[in-house]
């Protein structure tokens, strides 16, 4: 994602009550953040946090995270949220998921990747967030049964994603090739679905769950 820097980035993520500047130390303790035993739905590449927002506004029994690694985007979404109500369900990071297995342990629910970059060409393959190297680090973040849901505007990495899920051990339990045609699916529109559905872009949504072998 390309953006216009912002001056006062730092500033922004500081002051904001939403974003946690020392994910490290909640490994295992996030419950005790949100001080509930809800549970924890994770988005990875939160972008400008639309889709996090609205997803937790609308179901706050459940605790929402969402983790964005370039700091410029984040502060523009973090930017946006002061001017909406404040909400006890969510907490924001400025954090690259390579590293996630840091921050969780068995705790996540359910995980979102929305509009993930495709990184095209092979010699990028791991670096997508279906590649099974991140597959293996989801395994040791998720509490029970491993749920994913994506959506994508990306034919290639969506094709790509339910051969990486399903050869990982991943069933599909939920598929559409037009998602926006799909009338029993309550869907939150994120930055960039919004972007390439008025360009006419089908947009790709899939879930899969993996079950807890335990
Ligand atoms: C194409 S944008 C989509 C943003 C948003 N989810 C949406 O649908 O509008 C992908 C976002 O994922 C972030 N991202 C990519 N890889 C990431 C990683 N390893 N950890 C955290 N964020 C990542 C990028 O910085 C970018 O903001």
């Amino acid at each position: 994602m390309r953006v216009r820097n912002i001056k006062n980035k730092k500033e922004i993520l500081d002051n904001s009550s939403y974003v946690i500047d020392n994910p490290l130390v909640y490994k295992g303790k996030w419950k005790d953040l949100f001080k509930n035993n809800n549970p924890i739905h994770l988005e990875i590449g939160t972008g400008k946090c639309n889709f996090i927002y609205e997803i937790a506004r609308q179901n706050p029994n459940i605790n929402f995270i969402g983790i964005e690694r370039i700091d410029t985007v984040l502060a523009y979404g973090i930017k946006d949220l002061s001017n909406k109500p404040f909400l006890n369900n969510l907490y924001l990071m400025n954090y690259d998921a390579l590293k996630i297995e840091d921050l969780f342990d068995k705790e996540i629910d359910t995980l979102y990747l929305n509009f993930s970059d495709p990184w095209p060409k092979a010699r990028h393959e791991k670096r997508r967030l279906t590649n099974f190297r991140f597959l293996e680090k989801y395994d040791i973040i998720f509490l029970g049964d491993k749920k994913i849901v994506m959506k994508t505007d990306n034919s290639n990495l969506f094709e790509y994603s339910i051969v990486s899920l399903s050869n990982y051990g991943y069933k599909i339990t939920d598929l559409s090739l037009d998602l926006h045609k799909k009338e029993d699916y309550n869907n939150i529109m994120t930055e960039y679905e919004e972007k390439f559905s008025k360009k006419g872009c089908k947009i790709y949504m899939l879930s899969a769950v993996k079950k807890d072998e335990k």
